[in-house]
Formats: structure tokens, C-alpha cells, sequence
């Protein structure tokens, strides 16, 4: 039987709606919009279409969205000096600085430097910090996208095998905690797991998660597995996921396509923890 294909835009779209509700409610209250604030650093191609995705999102939810876009060769000095700026700013619920950054900054001196409320990322050391406690925090968007995309699909979580694909800060570890804060059972695994195609056969839920483009084949997948497709791979056939689309699909029993599956998620999820951002802030001042 084929499998149940998981429309990413469609949920998404949903989320969006619920936040978009969220933060007319927001506004009545407390007379203003939530802020976000994106930075980019340099010129790259794909975190230009990144930010202006966000910061398009965010206005059709009712934010405020602010685009700051400094040159290439920004130093961190000045980049702590505007994270300074903005963690200060009233105005400002959320902010994110578009990853990969040029080299001669640090992402780990920035995750550090953005206030933990503000951090809508998530890849703060307090927020990681706070999700592996299992308190309340920012949490990083895709996993959460992922997790959603699960829930409505009605997949079994409890005792479940989860395989998450990926041992990133941005995906494969919070996706690990997430999927353990729901009782699955998770594996971990990464370039250097040995037998990766028999441990995924043991999966009830996939999560590919490694950047690179085709890689779990079909007969990597249980039948009736979530296969659960993180990647986006620029190939020169075009856009690709992690996972070989039309194989596994037809051994699993839900997948998420590439484009229009996890991907949608990110932004809808950037957007709803800039609403609880601004609601956490709010609720402390007043
Ligand atoms: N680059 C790729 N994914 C992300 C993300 O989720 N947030 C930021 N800031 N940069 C990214």
C-alpha cells in the first residue's frame, strides 16, 4: 500500500492560521505587534530567500517583521553590538542571525549573545539547556514542524522506534528530545554509525536529517514507517530531500515529500515562538 504523503504546506498553513489569530489577539491586549528581527550577514543566495521568506511570513501573521542585512565582512564586535541593541529593544520579541555566517564569526559567541527570551531559534545554551530539562523555552522550529507534522498524522509515538538521521544542534538533537519527551524510544545516528541501512530498518519513525540528497533508499525503511524528510538538497536535478522519494514511498506508511513537507514548518514555527516570545515578555512586565 502506498504511503500516506504528509502536505507540509497544508499544515503550515494551519499553524500560521493559529498564529495569525494569536497575534491579532496579542494586539488587542497589549496595543502592539510582536517584533521579529532577522539578521543576515553577506549576500549568500539561499539565506537571502530565508529571510525574506520569514520576514514575508511574519507581516501576512500581523508581525512586525525587520530585516537587517550587514556586509560580509562584519566583525563580531559589531555583530555583538547590534544583538546588544536589539536584545534591548522593547520593540524586538524575537530575532535570529540566518546561519551558516561568514567565518570570521562565531555561531556559538552569537547563540550566546542573544538574549535566551529573544532567542526564537532555540540554539541558545539556555534554551537546549531548557528542553533537555523538559522546561518551558524557545525550541527550535523544524523539530517542532516535525513533531507537529506527527501528531496530526496521527502517528503512534509511545514505545515507538525513532531513528533520528542527523546529529545537528538545529535538527537531530532537539528532534532527539522532543521524540523522547513523547516516549519514543530514539536512536541517534550520524555519518560514522556503522550498518545505518539495518538500523533504519528498524525504525517506526525516520527522521532524515543529514543533507545529503537521496540517501535512505527503500529498502532502508520498515513497512508502515514515518519517514520523515528534513533534507533540502540544491542537486542539479533540483530540489531533494534525504530520503529517495518514490522508493520509500512505497514501503512506508506516512513520508513527507521534498519541497512541501518539513520545510513549510520552519517558518510557521519561527512564527509561533515569536508569539510565545512576545507573550512570555509581555507577561513579565505586567
Ligand atoms: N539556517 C538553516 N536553518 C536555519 C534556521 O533554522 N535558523 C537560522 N537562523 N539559520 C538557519
Amino acid at each position: 500500500m502506498a504511503a500516506i504523503v504528509i502536505d507540509g504546506k497544508a499544515a503550515a498553513a494551519r499553524v500560521r492560521a493559529e498564529v495569525a489569530e494569536g497575534v491579532a489577539a496579542f494586539a488587542a491586549r497589549y496595543g502592539r505587534a510582536p517584533g521579529l528581527v532577522g539578521i543576515q550577514v553577506g549576500d549568500d543566495p539561499a539565506s537571502e530567500l530565508y529571510q525574506a521568506g520569514k520576514a514575508r511570513a511574519a507581516e501576512e501573521a500581523g508581525m512586525v517583521p525587520r530585516r537587517i542585512t550587514l556586509p560580509d565582512s562584519t566583525g563580531q564586535a559589531e555583530l555583538d553590538a547590534l544583538i546588544d541593541e536589539l536584545n534591548a529593544d522593547d520593540a524586538v520579541d524575537g530575532m535570529l542571525v540566518q546561519l551558516p555566517v561568514p567565518d570570521q564569526l562565531s555561531e556559538p559567541l552569537i547563540a550566546n549573545r542573544i538574549h535566551p527570551d529573544k532567542d526564537v531559534d532555540g540554539f541558545s545554551p539556555v534554551n537546549l539547556g531548557r528542553l533537555m530539562r523538559g522546561e518551558p523555552g524557545n525550541v527550535p522550529c523544524t523539530p517542532q514542524g516535525v513533531m507537529r507534522m506527527l501528531r496530526d498524522a496521527e502517528v503512534p509515538l509511545v514505545g515507538a522506534h525513532a531513528v533520528v538521521v542527523g546529529r545537528s544542534l538545529i535538527v537531530g538533537k532537539p528532534q532527539s528530545m522532543l521524540l523522547l519527551a513523547e516516549h519514543c524510544t530514539v536512536t541517534v545516528a550520524h555519518s560514522r554509525t556503522r550498518d545505518l541501512p539495518s538500523l533504519c530498518r528498524t525504525a517506526d519513525i525516520l527522521v532524515a536529517a543529514v543533507g545529503r540528497p537521496e540517501m535512505i533508499r527503500g529498502d532502508w525503511v520498515k513497512p508502515g514507517a514515518a519517514v520523515m524528510d528534513v533534507g533540502i538538497n540544491r542537486t542539479d536535478d533540483g530540489l531533494r530531500g534525504d530520503v529517495a522519494y518514490a522508493e520509500c514511498a512505497e514501503v512506508a506508511g506516512w513520508i513527507t515529500p521534498v519541497p512541501g513537507g518539513v520545510g513549510p514548518m520552519t517558518i510557521a514555527y519561527l512564527l509561533a515562538n515569536t508569539l510565545d516570545a512576545a507573550h512570555r515578555r509581555a507577561g513579565a512586565t505586567t
